[in-house]
Order: structure tokens, then sequence, then C-alpha cells
């Protein structure tokens, strides 16, 4: 998919203008720059105006051919969630091909779920003169020994996707709003709850792996939607057992809870291959679609399918090109030794460890389901429509969502 999907993107890339001087419009040394030693001006990037065309990136060359250094990024896995092949890895890539960076000029390594190997990658980025690391961490212990390693190198950090709490205070990060992803999974699931009819929710709350930061933030957001429907009864909460981000893990607690807990009709969970998990579970025990609602994160291939087949009612989709331009953006703006204009950095997030707010980036989340999957995954050519609608059962649950 991620090739074909690149390659659509690239007839895309081929019809663009290249409008370098148009962006150039405020200097270095406006309120939000300075501590330049750079040469003309400096584009004021704005973190709403990322494209999948990567336009905002060309405005970048100038900045890209001043910086020095490599740029490493360090993925965590590739287990969890295909986003990390199938979409961060090559719009990273894009991303950094745009600005023109030439292919020695960044590294993107994916830890395969090691620590130790994400730890040898980022040794490895800062030999060959590495002067940005971008770290999406498996744990926050490991992404700050990382971080301080490197910054102590004179290597500047960037927190990827998930916060390395307990990393450099001087660092930024770069996510969406993760509780905004929690709240809309949460909202979902009441939608569904009342869309599908569902009597007497029994709700089993699945979360991610704990030491994610990530799934703590969903966590809130999600719970803070619910709480009310429990706390008037509405709604029981059948349980929140210890999270998790491996699918086969998030199956076996989910036929350990069903078996124990007959009456769960529903589950949150906050990733596509977790709920697929459960899904699993219930179509092994034959449960009808649009019975039992359940929910997910990251637009996977399987969670889409799952939505149209009526087992989950939608999920979070994260337009990871704005989220990967939105970081190599602010990659090239400290690899030339620039502070990033507060257009670019719009947020900041609480880092619980340090007791500190760290300046951050964010990129806005949106709910997917059948009625907007046109409009939005396949609008982005995000998800393959051969491999979407495969089969005679999905193909029809595509016509009927105007997904061609
Ligand atoms: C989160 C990330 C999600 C999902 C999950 C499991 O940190 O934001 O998009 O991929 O990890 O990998």
């Amino acid at each position: 998919m991620g090739n074909s999907r690149r390659r659509l993107l690239g007839l895309g890339l081929a019809g663009v203008v290249l409008t370098l001087a148009a962006g150039c419009g405020s200097s270095g040394s406006s309120s939000s720059g300075g501590g330049s030693g750079a040469k003309g001006n400096v584009p004021n990037l704005s973190a709403s105006a990322f494209n999948v065309d990567f336009t905002e990136m060309k405005k970048l060359k100038g900045l890209a051919s001043e910086g020095k250094g490599m740029v490493g990024v360090l993925l965590p896995d590739t287990t969890s969630s295909a986003r990390y092949v199938e979409f961060d890895a090559p719009y990273l890539k894009d991303a950094f091909q745009a600005a023109g960076l030439s292919s020695s000029d960044y590294k993107i390594d994916n830890a395969q779920g090691s620590t130790s190997t994400m730890q040898q990658q980022a040794e490895a980025d800062i030999t060959a003169g590495a002067s940005v690391l971008l770290v999406d961490p498996l744990d926050p212990g490991s992404g700050a020994a990382i971080e301080s390693n490197a910054e102590s190198k004179g290597v500047k950090v960037i927190d990827y996707d998930r916060l390395v709490t307990g990393g450099p205070a001087d660092r930024y990060y770069v996510s969406f709003n993760n509780v905004q992803v929690g709240k809309l999974i949460g909202q979902g699931e009441v939608g569904c709850i009342q869309s599908w009819g569902v009597k007497n929710p029994n709700i089993l709350v699945m979360d991610g792996d704990p030491t994610d930061n990530n799934a703590k933030l969903f966590a809130q957001g999600y719970n803070g939607v619910l709480a009310p429907h429990f706390a008037d009864k509405s709604y029981v909460k059948v349980g929140e057992p210890a999270g998790t981000w491996d699918p086969p893990t998030a199956a076996t607690t989910f036929e350990q809870q069903f078996t124990a807990h007959k009456n769960i009709n529903a589950v949150v969970t906050p990733n596509d291959d977790n709920a697929n998990a459960v899904i699993s579970v219930l179509q092994k025990d034959k449960i009808p679609p649009k019975t039992f609602p359940t929910t997910g994160q990251d637009a996977s291939p399987s969670g889409l399918q799952n939505i149209l087949k009526g087992y989950q009612c939608g999920t979070v989709y994260k337009p990871i090109y704005e989220e990967a331009q939105a970081a190599a953006a602010l990659a090239l703006y400290l690899r030339a030794g620039l502070k990033p204009p507060s257009t670019l950095v719009n947020s900041e997030t609480m880092d619980t460890t340090l007791n500190k707010n760290i300046a951050s980036v964010y990129t806005v989340p949106h709910w997917v389901t059948t009625a907007n999957m046109a409009s939005t995954v396949v609008k982005d050519k995000a998800v393959q429509v051969s491999q979407l609608c495969a089969g005679a059962a999905l193909q029809k649950a595509c016509q009927a969502a105007g997904i061609s």
C-alpha cells in the first residue's frame, strides 16, 4: 500500500508549482525567530498549513541549505500500529526531500520494539554527524537517556508523537492533541451506542500501553467523556484492565474479560489493531454486526474495514503527513540554528516528570466513520480503495459509503 500511495502522491507533487519565494514572508528577527546565523528571510511556517502535496516544505529549501548535519529519526516498532511503516517513515522522507535535503542528510530507523536497538541507532546517528534527533520512544526512560546523551553532544532533540517525560527541558514536542484524540474516541462510542440502539451498555475500557504517555492522555480524553454516563448509571463500566499496544495480548485480555463478564457489550480502545483483536473474538463468538460498539485509532486498513462491516464505530484518523511535515520543519529550523516560529510552535504540553511545559506543535485529529470515510482517508489516499473494498461484502459496504 505504501508504495502505491506514495506513487499517487508523487504524481500530485509533480504538478505543484514551486512557491519558494512566496513563502518567505517574515524574517528570523521576528519575535518568535531570532538567534539566527541564517542568511536571507526565514519563513514563518504555520502548523495548520501542511497539506498532502507537501508544498509548505518547499518554503524551507533556503533553511535546509543553510543547516548543518544529519537529522536522525527513531521510530518505535512495526507491530503496535501499521502507521510507522505505512505513514511515518515514508511521509518523513517525503517531507525532508520536499525541503531539499538529500538522502544522506537524514536517516529514518525503526527500533523494532527494542530499547537497546533504539539506543544503538541513536549512537550511530550521532557518530554519523547528526545535529537533530527526532525520538518516538518505546518508553520515557529509554527516550530520556537517548535525549540527554544527544544534548550533551550538542545534538538538538524533538519528541516525535510521544512525549519523552523527563527529557531535556529545552526540547520540542510534535504530536496531535492526544487528549482530544481520546475525547473523539469517547464521543464516537457514545454516538454509536445511541445509533446502534445498544441497551444497557456494559463497557470494557481497554487502554494503550501505560509506558506510552499518549496512552494516558487518550484515556484522560475518553474516560472524561464516559464518566458522566457511568456516574448517572446509564452505562456500566465493567473494568479497565492493564493496557497494552500488543494486539495478541489485547485478544487474551478481552477473551478473559468476556468469559468472566458475559454482559460486556461494548469496548473502548484507542487502537485499531487492538480493536481488531477484540473483533476477531466477537466474530468467533458469532456476535452480529452493529450490536457491539468498539473504537480505534490510526485509520489502519483493518480498522476501516471493521467500520464498514459494522464491528467498529469509527477510528481516529491522524493525517500523519501533517505531523511528519511539522516534525521535519521543526528539525530544519533547529538544524539551521534558528528558534522555530510561534506560528509553528502553537501549543505547550505538561511534562509531569519535569513539572514544566514543553513547547509543542499540534496537528488536528479527526473521527472517521462510514459517513466521512470517503472525504477523509480515501480522499487523502491514506488507504487504497482496492484494498479497502476487497471482496463482495466490503464492495457493497464501500458503495453504500460512497467510496469508489
Ligand atoms: C501511540 C500513537 C498511536 C498508536 C499507538 C500504538 O503513541 O500515537 O498513533 O500508534 O501509539 O503504536
